[in-house]
């Protein structure tokens, strides 16, 4: 017999919240860890018990700081699903699991043609893109899938463009990337569908070295793996991590922001009646408010820091749920409440610091575009299904519909 105290076992580490009550909000669990002191423990699937961060400005704190390390193969590097240990295991060297100064050195690759002025020099073509889904929406007899039919499109056919990848191949990438994102997927099952998405889109990059086009994945054929500064297994995780970054995310953030908006109708016409500088804020309010990286942040500490008032040391690991954060009280007042006048910009939805998302742009151009249209074209557009039997993924990396029925009367155009 012990008496309380003796022996110091530490308290059992949590399982990650993922059970959510609302479609549109992190599961609830987070809100509770948020109001506890210090950092609580969570259980990983390896590299032991890391610790948890649900406050914005803790959140900040670390994503801002050398001292946390994104690689597989730093000491207590938490890995969370069997994605993370098949990349471990097969030592992936995405752009997201390295550390800078290396990080930097492969970002710079890759960020001008991503910059606030490129993506705002492809207005035009990104309208394109969302105009042709929308009349292939409304081909439909007044009601349809929005997934199938415009949230993966719309992003799938602009990273298309923009990286050069036949368009055509959709039903091939779009399956093989489900399949590598999904929760439930074995290892084995994320190696399969990453090697068949390996071997096509290396195919693709020797054509682009035959035969180069205007497009990014020519480009960088043509500047980096051409003169050997980069061999053909970097050019196709290069490829893979824009291609899947490109379409998965943006997807779900449309499916999601439309059912948002339809179940928020005073908000809906806020945006239809705003100007384009309250409909760009307001695309910065759907981003905090549905925050799809679901799957954590992770990292691990190098050096002793302190965190929320508890000492992380070397060698532990961390995690950071973004939807808790921008659900912090401490960051954003009535967090809980989706109000597209609200400042909301400084929402942590592509997280932040040197991993920051390199497609930021491009997402708020697609998204601001899409909203902007789908509104003015389709007024009477409307949810089929209640919020209680929504298809959302289950157990994703991201938050998403699976599948979102919508319906609309003849005033569409
Ligand atoms: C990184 C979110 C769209 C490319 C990230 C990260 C987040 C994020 C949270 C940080 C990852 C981490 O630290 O683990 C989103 C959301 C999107 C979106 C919410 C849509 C609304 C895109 C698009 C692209 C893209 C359209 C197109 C190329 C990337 C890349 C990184 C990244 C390459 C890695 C950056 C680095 O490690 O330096 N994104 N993303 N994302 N995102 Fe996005």
């Amino acid at each position: 017999d012990t008496e309380p105290g003796d022996g110091a076992a530490p308290p059992p580490a949590l399982g990650y919240p993922t059970e959510r009550t609302c479609p549109f909000s992190p599961p609830p669990e987070f809100a509770r860890l948020r109001e506890q002191p210090g950092l609580p423990a969570v259980e990983a699937l390896e590299g032991g018990r890391p610790w948890l961060v649900t406050r914005y400005a803790d959140a900040r704190a670390v994503l801002g700081s050398p001292a946390f390390s994104a690689r597989f193969d730093t000491p207590g590097f938490p890995l969370m699903s069997p994605s993370d240990v098949q990349q471990r295991d097969d030592r992936t060297e995405s752009l997201i699991r390295t550390d800078d100064p290396e990080h930097l050195r492969q970002r710079r690759r890759l960020t001008r043609d991503f910059t606030v002025k490129r993506i705002a020099a492809l207005r035009p073509e990104i309208q394109g893109v969302v105009d042709g889904a929308l009349d292939e929406l409304l081909a439909h007899d007044g009601s349809a899938d929005l997934i199938a039919t415009v949230a993966l499109p719309i992003p799938s056919r602009v990273i298309c463009l923009l990286l050069g990848v036949p368009y055509a191949d959709h039903g091939f990438f779009q399956r093989a990337a489900a399949r590598a994102l999904a929760g439930d997927s074995s290892p084995d099952e994320v190696r399969t569908a990453l090697g068949e998405l390996g071997d096509y889109l290396a195919a693709l990059v020797r054509e682009k070295v035959r035969d180069p086009q205007d497009d990014i994945l020519s480009r960088l054929a043509t500047a980096y793996l051409v003169p050997g500064e980069i061999d053909e297994r970097e050019m196709v995780t290069i490829a893979m991590t824009l291609l899947v970054a490109g379409f998965e995310t943006t997807g779900n953030m449309i499916g999601l922001g439309t059912a948002l908006f339809l179940t928020h109708p005073e908000q809906r016409a806020l945006f239809t009646a705003g100007d384009e500088q309250l409909q760009r804020n307001a695309v910065e309010e759907l981003l905090r408010y549905l925050s799809i990286a679901h799957h954590p942040r992770q990292f691990a500490a190098t050096e002793d820091v302190t965190v929320g008032g508890h000492t992380v040391r070397a060698g532990e690991g961390v995690l950071i749920s973004l939807p808790a954060v921008n659900r912090d009280a401490d960051a954003f007042d009535d967090p809980d409440t989706f109000d597209i006048t609200r400042p909301a910009q400084q929402h942590l939805a592509f997280s932040y610091g040197t991993h920051q998302c390199l497609g930021q742009a491009l997402a708020r151009m697609e998204l601001l575009l899409y909203f902007r249209t789908l509104f003015a074209r389709v007024p009477s557009l409307r949810l089929l299904d209640a919020p209680e039997d929504f298809d959302l993924k289950q157990r994703s990396r991201a938050h998403g519909f699976r599948s979102l029925s919508v319906a609309w009367q003849e005033d569409a155009r």
